[in-house]
């Protein structure tokens, strides 16, 4: 008899080699291949109807003939994560939440699973890494009570489709899609076989159905999703959990989303009962600012469709040793390099023997253009030693020559600056012009075309 074929698959990319290599030749990753056995090549008749899942039909229909049903959308219950998803679960989506282990996924997906259970109709929520004594413990954490929450502490696919197909759930939760495992595909689970595998299986499950699925995945130390980069096509919705475990507040973030907008922000907090959502968060980001000290600034960013304030803090120092440090948190540090040298070259600023420390306040990732006048703004308030004015917010993107570019959506970042009682408000010329309805009448708008003009107009 034949041995079974092996084959040695790069669990980064998928790429697919005869014999073990340290090196992957398709994506260069190290160390990455691990030997798997090949899927059946032989695909049973009864297989293919599975691909007919997906819509019911096999024929293909006119456009025009196709009824927008507009299916009502779900509410998980939690404003904050419907607004991430787009306005609520869409009925057969597959929702992927990634994020680093003990930053909520699970308390988060159990209180979702509570409402809709409550609300909606049964939830299966699935999990391969805690018992269902484990779930409950937590379940009363976050006070889930008699509601019909079926909890299931499985790791094989079929097991979990066998109660899919039992309870018809109004929802389903896998709680991690690296520890299932298919029975008919023979590598370890978390394997990038096993999770593309496994993923398939749930999608057409959910496609077929219409069962919202949503998936927990992990990430890996460099924070992408773990597994095949093929799960992110799969799914139709990739959130980001983000956050510091320092810090009480998360961030969840749409980073694609077949049903809404990308890079939409909901963020959170966690509390002794579980996480509670932030519907204002510019608060939030401001509540601890210093104010009227050197080496601050309030910057209006945009995260999705919602303004965001928060706050920009800098610390220039003279270096006491021959190479000055430059650090960043919150914002690009290659981004920074360069502002350093616009206030270097274009607004006399000697910073060659300077350490600088840059920190957007509250653990929040700014990586617009429009973020650029603030850091500016609090470099320079740092190296004058002079305060940028505590009801001053300021925003707009900083070109090479110096100059202050316009940036989109200004009317949006006004209303919030002039909703979180900011009386002044520093942007681009281009930006200024805005229409008199789009004006609040209690902000002063202050165009720059310069960052020496903006730094005129924002140390006092
Ligand atoms: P968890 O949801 O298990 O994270 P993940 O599934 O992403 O690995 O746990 C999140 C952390 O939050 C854990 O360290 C304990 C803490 N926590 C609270 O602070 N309050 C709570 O009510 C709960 C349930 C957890
Ligand atoms: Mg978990």
């Amino acid at each position: 008899m034949k041995p079974p074929k092996t084959v040695f698959v790069c669990q980064e990319c998928g790429g697919q080699q005869q014999k073990w290599l340290g090196r992957c030749p398709d994506c260069g990753a190290w160390n990455s291949f691990v030997e798997e056995q090949t899927a059946p090549q032989t695909v049973p008749a009864a297989a293919n109807s599975r691909y007919n899942l997906v819509s019911g039909s096999a024929s293909a229909k006119l456009y025009s003939d196709i009824q927008t049903s507009d299916a009502p959308r779900m509410s998980s219950g939690i404003a904050e994560f419907d607004r991430v998803l787009g306005g609520g679960i869409v009925p057969g989506a597959l929702v992927l939440l990634g994020g680093e282990p003990g930053i909520g996924k699970s308390t988060l997906l159990l209180q979702v699973a509570a409402h809709v259970s409550r609300n909606v109709g049964p939830v299966l929520y699935s999990s391969g890494e805690e018992s269902e004594h484990q779930i409950k413990l937590r379940g009363e954490r976050l006070a889930v009570d008699r509601a019909p929450l079926y909890l299931l502490a499985e790791t094989c696919l079929e097991r979990i489709l066998e109660e899919i197909e039992r309870l018809k759930p109004a929802l389903v939760i896998v709680d991690s899609i690296q520890t299932i495992f298919s029975a008919r595909f023979q590598s370890a689970p978390g394997s990038i076989g096993q999770v593309r595998e496994v993923a398939t299986h749930l999608l057409f499950a959910a496609k077929g159905r219409s069962i919202p699925i949503v998936l927990v995945g992990h990430v890996t130390k460099d924070g992408n999703l773990a597994g095949p980069k093929a799960l992110e096509h799969v799914v139709d919705t990739v959130l980001y959990f983000e956050g510091e475990r320092h810090h009480a507040h998360r961030v969840v973030r749409a980073f694609k989303n077949r049903f809404g907008a990308a890079s939409e922000l909901g963020v959170f907090e966690m509390t002794a009962t579980g996480l509670r959502e932030v519907p204002n968060p510019s608060q939030l980001f401001l509540a601890e600012r210093s104010i009227g000290k050197p080496g601050s600034a309030v910057l209006c960013c945009i995260e999705g469709s919602r303004p965001i304030l928060v706050e920009v803090q800098a610390l220039v120092s003279s270096s006491t040793f021959g190479n000055a440090r430059r650090m960043a948190s919150g914002v690009d540090p290659q981004r920074l390099s360069l502002l350093l040298a616009v206030l270097e070259k274009r607004a006399g600023l000697h910073l060659l023997g300077d350490d600088v420390y840059v920190n957007v306040a509250g653990g929040m990732n700014v990586d617009e253009p429009a973020a650029d006048l603030g850091v500016v703004a609090a470099v320079a308030s740092s190296v004058r030693n002079r305060a940028v004015g505590s009801s001053t917010a300021v925003f707009g993107e900083v070109g090479l020559g110096g100059e202050v570019r316009g940036i989109p959506q200004p009317a949006l970042r006004v209303r919030e600056a002039a909703r979180m009682g900011f009386e002044r408000c520093v942007l681009p010329m281009a930006s200024a012009d805005l229409p008199a309805s789009e004006r609040p009448p209690q902000l002063q708008l202050i165009g720059v075309r310069t960052v020496d003009e903006a730094l005129d107009a924002l140390l006092t």
